[in-house]
């Protein structure tokens, strides 16, 4: 089979088609045969070199991508019969593992990380779902806010901060979002209660709504220190992009990771029904044919994609 892979890091440019042998699944394992991938922001901090220690002493190439939608085609020896072959799935994993990530035309995947996808929706929809989900829930688990009280997200217009807004609404919280003035319809579609503008003095935008500041903040553009002012004594700041601190005034500072939960099929499924009945928006800003990766890439490092990129591997790579 082929895939898309690295043999160094750097740029886009290092993204090219690499022959792999078709993986088989082992035991509690289940093989995809993948039809979408999403571009995350984290697949290109893996092609960058910045997962670079976790994959210390492994063979090139490296294989990025974390979300996958596809087909189940081979259930490895004691799975445990709620996956059969043909099923239409969505999952993820942690692309350091020795098996590598999913820009690949087949996929071995823990079974636990591996659920029917939303029906209603494309592969290149569906592929869009659990990654971003995943972090948002987390974040939100950790602001642990009851319904009225007030959570600051930023970077709201993209896939996580848009996830976040949706799941802080179900859970009966106030957001105020941060959008450029193009994207102020978008974060009140997504159910923001508030929108102040983002970029510099945001943070005072948002205490001029909540002189005392808000409970907690959500930070999906990773503000880091800068979001503090936001946030009330004693408040909580999620960051998504491993920043720990320190806080300031009481303000705790908890960096969570959606890798953590990736065998939480239990909650992968409660976000896929959440998908399923419109609860989330699946967001695709293009569909691009696999071997144009680094062309995906390309557009992810040039800002302003609304909605998640997608790879499309139902187009052979074996055409290149
Ligand atoms: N911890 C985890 O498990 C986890 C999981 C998923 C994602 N993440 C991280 O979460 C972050 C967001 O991911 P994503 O997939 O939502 O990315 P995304 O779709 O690209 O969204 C990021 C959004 O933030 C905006 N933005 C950039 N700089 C900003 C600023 N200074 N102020 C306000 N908004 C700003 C971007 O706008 P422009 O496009 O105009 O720049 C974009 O709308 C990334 O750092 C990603 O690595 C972490």
């Amino acid at each position: 089979m082929r895939g898309i892979g690295l043999t160094e890091f750097g740029g886009p440019e290092v993204l090219h088609v690499v022959d792999l042998p078709t993986p088989d699944a082992g035991s509690g394992e289940i093989r995809v045969r993948v039809h979408a991938v999403a571009v995350n922001p984290t697949d290109a901090t893996f092609r960058a070199g910045g997962r670079a220690s976790q994959l210390a002493g492994r063979t090139p190439p490296y294989i990025p991508g974390v979300d996958v939608a596809g087909v189940v085609d081979e259930l490895g020896p004691d799975t445990d019969g709620r996956l059969a072959v043909g099923d239409r799935v969505i999952a993820v994993v942690v692309p350091m593992r020795p098996r590598g990530g999913t820009y690949a035309e087949e996929v071995v995947v823990d079974e636990r990380s591996v659920v029917h996808a939303p029906r209603g929706t494309t592969h290149g929809e569906a592929s869009t779902l659990l990654l971003n989900a995943v972090a948002a829930h987390l974040a939100l688990d950790a602001v642990n806010l009851d319904a009225g009280q007030l959570v600051a997200v930023t970077g709201a217009a993209g896939t996580l901060g848009g996830y976040a807004i949706q799941l802080a609404k179900a859970r009966r919280l106030t957001v105020i979002a941060d959008a450029s003035p193009d994207d102020d319809d978008l974060v009140r579609t997504l159910g923001a209660d508030q929108v102040v503008a983002r970029g510099d003095g945001v943070t005072d935008r948002i205490r001029g709504l909540v002189p005392g500041g808000v409970a907690g903040l959500i930070d999906g553009a990773n503000l880091d220190a800068v979001a503090m002012a936001a946030i009330a004594d004693g408040g909580i700041l999620v960051t998504v992009r491993g920043w720990s601190g320190p806080g300031e005034r009481g303000i705790a500072v908890h960096p969570v990771s959606a890798f953590d939960a990736f065998t939480d099929t239990t909650l992968l499924e409660r976000l896929r029904d959440l998908a399923e009945d419109g609860t989330l928006s699946l967001r695709v800003a293009d569909v691009l044919p696999a071997r144009d990766a680094a062309r995906a890439h390309q557009r992810l490092a040039g800002g302003g994609i609304r909605g998640r990129l997608v790879l499309d591997f139902e187009t052979s790579l074996a055409e290149v």
